[in-house]
């Protein structure tokens, strides 16, 4: 007697309860069976009691055993939903974060303070999937962006999503943050570096494992990447321009330390979903030769 699919996802959701929590357990079953059936949730929720075959059952475990072997749920399905975005990952790339969304709305809040109508140039330091990236070409009025990494491979799949997503208005530049950028000013300098410090524990944990650790790691104490940016950022802002820095929960202090010795104003730190603080920014208060 073959098992309906309900009786398949109770007992997937059990199996995958020995790694995950429940809530996410559950969540997960359904979304590797959608993969196998490629279904929705609506049809998954209609279908709860037909029958799974056993080739699909065989294909079902196969996926659930990966997924029980640690690796993350991004690269099984190949895709992330971020901002409303369903973005290409790969092992190449960061799996972009729900906190992140933190900084994507803390930029458009200052992109939709500049005129209407009027060019705005944004530059996006380490894009990745080019999550950040293209959440503000979509959404943000009048942008005009660019998105830089120094990974050819991480650049390649933000480039396939921009064109699978059908947004024009980035271009891609191949660069060790800003050095092979040409000299020109960005209203707004977003960036979620790699912040983690190199010996943390945590690297050999959960997703972390499965990513880069260039996308990850930066220096003993986490703040290499953000250091140089914020070192090099104001010979790229205009006046009034933002630096928008995701960062640890515990490196706001930091950050904004080095903001203000560098000569930012008006610094400030947002907080994320789980109330953590993780974007801090600051305004370029000088007129800058381009
Ligand atoms: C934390 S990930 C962020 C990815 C994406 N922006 C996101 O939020 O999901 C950091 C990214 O910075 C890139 N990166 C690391 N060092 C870099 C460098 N020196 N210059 C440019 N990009 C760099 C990594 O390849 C990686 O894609």
């Amino acid at each position: 007697m073959l098992p309906t699919i309900r009786a398949c996802l109770d007992a997937a959701k059990i199996q995958l309860m020995q790694t995950i929590p429940a809530d996410e357990a559950s969540i997960e079953a359904r979304m590797l069976l959608m993969e196998v059936l490629k279904v929705n949730h609506a049809w998954l929720l209609g279908h709860a009691l037909d029958l799974l075959d056993t080739q699909k059952q065989a294909d079902f475990k196969v996926l659930i055993d990966r997924r029980l072997k640690g690796e993350p749920i991004a690269h099984i399905l190949g895709y992330r939903e971020f901002f409303g975005l369903a973005l290409r990952v790969t092992p190449d790339t960061l799996i972009p974060r729900p906190d992140t969304e933190t900084l994507v709305e803390a930029a458009l809040e200052k992109i939709n303070q500049h005129a209407r109508g009027k060019p705005l140039e944004v530059l996006d330091l380490g894009t990745g999937t080019g999550a950040i990236a293209l959440a503000l070409a979509k959404h943000g009025p009048d942008c005009q962006v660019t998105a830089v990494d120094a990974s050819e491979a991480a650049l390649a799949v933000a480039k396939d999503n921009a064109y699978a997503l059908g947004i024009e208005n980035t271009q891609f530049v191949l660069s060790d943050w800003f050095s092979t950028l040409a000299p020109k000013p960005y209203h707004v300098i977003v960036s979620n570096p790699p912040y983690i410090e190199a010996d943390d524990p945590h690297l050999q944990q959960g997703d972390l494992r499965f990513e880069p650790l260039s996308a990850l790691a930066s220096g003993a104490d986490g703040l290499q990447a953000i250091r140089q940016i914020i070192a090099q950022a104001p010979s790229y802002l205009t006046e009034n321009g933002w630096l928008m820095l995701e960062h640890g929960y515990n490196q706001a202090d930091a950050v904004q330390s080095l903001l203000k010795a560098q000569g930012f104003a008006e610094i400030a730190t947002m907080h994320d979903l789980g109330n953590q603080p993780r974007v801090t920014s600051g305004k370029w208060p000088l007129a800058k030769p381009v």
